[in-house]
């Protein structure tokens, strides 16, 4: 196991439960902004790199196609990585004609250096996860949600995906939990980007606690949207899940003003926020078991 820069901090715990050798990599930056990377000697003939994505999502990718590449020009061929959040998985097709596929462009890159084995966490793209389906393992934080609601969330309350892309993880955390579950539907202006939300007419918040569970929180808008209108229909309290909390810009007040209570995200970036609002899981475990189950 080889803990990268952007390692989030998985690494040394992941080597622990897979009983395999840990290291790290001698690491620089030069003044001009270029990396320097050197590796221990390695007699290993399987190697898995351990890294994520977020932030500084082009260095870090950078730095993994570079390991890649010297390890492969090394005579090792058994090369995996677990990248928990692998960035650009949203732009996985031209929504205008001549945008770069940037999702695709990364996978195809990684796949030409010579990386056998890719697992990732909550990935965005399933049409990515289609195409690419020799080289990536997606890790869907089914337990780790569950177990959290099982914990923390007072009943009575309702799942709620905020997009049809969300519905299948909503729906796996739902029969973990033998509970409903209900889909938002989104509609998204291509050009301006700007979102708006249809909630079922027929839902009824009142005195319940709604949790909303998504892959990714960035700028808020989405979540904040939904609770927005969850608030106006009477919802008691109202939760969040996230796998992967980026929280750009001030996607914090964003939150706390829509009506948000607590949002819960996982440890799979490098980025960590101190608030009252913000709850982080660990999903290091689901991680090694799923690592587990499918390399042997
Ligand atoms: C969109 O399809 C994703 O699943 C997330 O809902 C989205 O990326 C969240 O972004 P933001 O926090 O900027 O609304």
């Amino acid at each position: 196991m080889l803990s990268l820069p952007s390692d989030p901090g998985l690494g040394r715990e992941l080597a622990h439960f897979l009983g395999s050798r840990y290291s790290e990599t001698i690491y620089k930056v030069f003044p001009d902004g270029e990396s320097y990377l050197r590796f221990p000697e390695i007699s290993d003939d399987v190697v898995m790199l351990v890294l994520t994505s977020y932030p500084d999502q082009n260095r870090s990718l950078l730095e993994l196609l570079f390991s890649v590449e010297l390890l492969s020009s090394k005579g090792i061929n058994e090369i995996y990585a677990v990248v928990p959040y692998l960035a650009y998985g949203r732009q996985d097709k031209e929504f205008l004609s001549w945008e770069i596929v940037s999702g695709r462009a990364v996978l195809k890159i990684m796949r030409h250096v010579g990386l056998k084995k890719l697992f990732v966490v909550d990935f965005h793209s399933e049409k990515l996860l289609e195409e690419f389906s020799d080289l990536l393992t997606n890790i869907l934080p089914i337990k780790t949600f569950g177990q959290y609601l099982k914990n923390k969330i007072e009943e009575p309350y309702i799942l709620i995906a905020p997009d049809v892309g969300a519905s299948r993880r909503v729906k796996l955390v739902a029969e973990y939990l033998n509970k409903e579950y209900v889909i938002i539907r989104k509609i998204r202006d291509r050009v301006t980007g700007e979102i708006t939300h249809e909630l079922p007419n027929n839902l009824d918040v009142r005195g319940v606690n709604a949790v909303i569970i998504d892959d990714i929180i960035s700028t808020g808008g989405t979540i904040a949207s939904i609770a927005k209108h969850l608030a106006m229909k009477g919802a008691q309290r109202i939760y969040v899940l996230a796998s992967h909390g980026l929280f750009t810009a001030d996607s914090l007040n964003k939150l706390r003003f829509s009506g948000v209570s607590k949002v819960a995200v996982l440890n799979t970036v490098r980025y960590r926020l101190t608030s009252d609002l913000i709850e982080y899981l660990d999903v290091t475990g689901e991680v090694a078991e799923q690592i587990k189950e499918n390399l042997t």
